[in-house]
């Protein structure tokens, strides 16, 4: 069971070095390549899930523009602190922010497209998570989830190693002490994707970065 304590307090703790990686150029074309997989357009209105410090709020807010709207939920309160600074610095009037859990949303149906990067993998059941994330759109609507997990390119065994060091450092303690966080990780993106899979039309899925960096978006028919 994820203990929402630990994941506040670990994400609480690192909120202020966040952006280091998670704004780096490294993944900015992977960040790039999600919110383009949600179509959006001026006006739509988009739910962030597990927003962190908003590192994905530009792309968003760009397209969806000065009439649309961009909610995002998170648990962390530092994270949000940090996401809150730079709708500030950016002066957006259309970017909210909601304490939350993203598990439950605190969001009413109807919304244009659900984003959630590099978070369904902290959830137990990343199956009903989805569902309730798909259930959150009007009709037509779109879902994008990008994760970083394992990769099974050959050329990349090496680096598996790494990633797996990675995984355990930088996962809340709770995921930390699970026997593989690694292997884990891996079977609740597989998971969470073939849901997507089945409960979406015209269903992406893409792997970027040397196959470490998985992408599965669809329309809710
Ligand atoms: C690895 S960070 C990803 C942040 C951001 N999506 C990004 O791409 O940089 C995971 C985030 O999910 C948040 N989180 C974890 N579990 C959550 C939950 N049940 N509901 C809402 N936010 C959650 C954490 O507080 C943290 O900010």
């Amino acid at each position: 069971m994820v203990d929402f304590r630990v994941v506040q307090q670990f994400y609480g703790r690192w909120a202020r070095y966040y952006d280091l990686l998670a704004d780096s150029s490294l993944v900015g074309p992977w960040r790039e390549r999600v919110v383009e997989s949600l179509a959006l357009e001026p006006g739509d209105v988009v739910v962030e899930m597990g927003c962190g410090t908003g590192v994905n709020f530009p792309r968003l807010r760009n397209r969806v523009g000065p009439s649309g709207t961009v909610i995002g939920v998170d648990l962390t309160r530092g994270m949000l602190a940090e996401a809150r600074e730079r709708v500030g610095r950016a002066g957006w009037s259309n970017v909210h922010l909601l304490q939350g859990d993203a598990t439950r949303p605190p969001i009413t149906t109807g919304v244009d497209a659900v984003l959630g990067t590099f978070v369904v993998g902290l959830f137990d059941d990343p199956a009903s998570v989805i569902d309730g994330w798909l259930d959150l759109l009007a009709p037509g609507g779109r879902l994008a989830v990008l994760e970083a997990g394992p990769s099974d390119r050959p050329i990349a065994t090496p680096l598996n190693l790494a990633f797996r060091a990675f995984t355990r450092l930088s996962a809340p303690s709770s995921r930390r002490n699970a026997v593989s966080p690694a292997v884990a990780l891996d079977e609740r993106i597989r998971v969470a994707f073939d849901r997507i899979d089945a409960r979406t039309a015209e269903t992406i899925r893409d792997t970027l970065g040397l196959g470490f960096v998985r992408l599965s978006a669809g329309r809710r028919p």
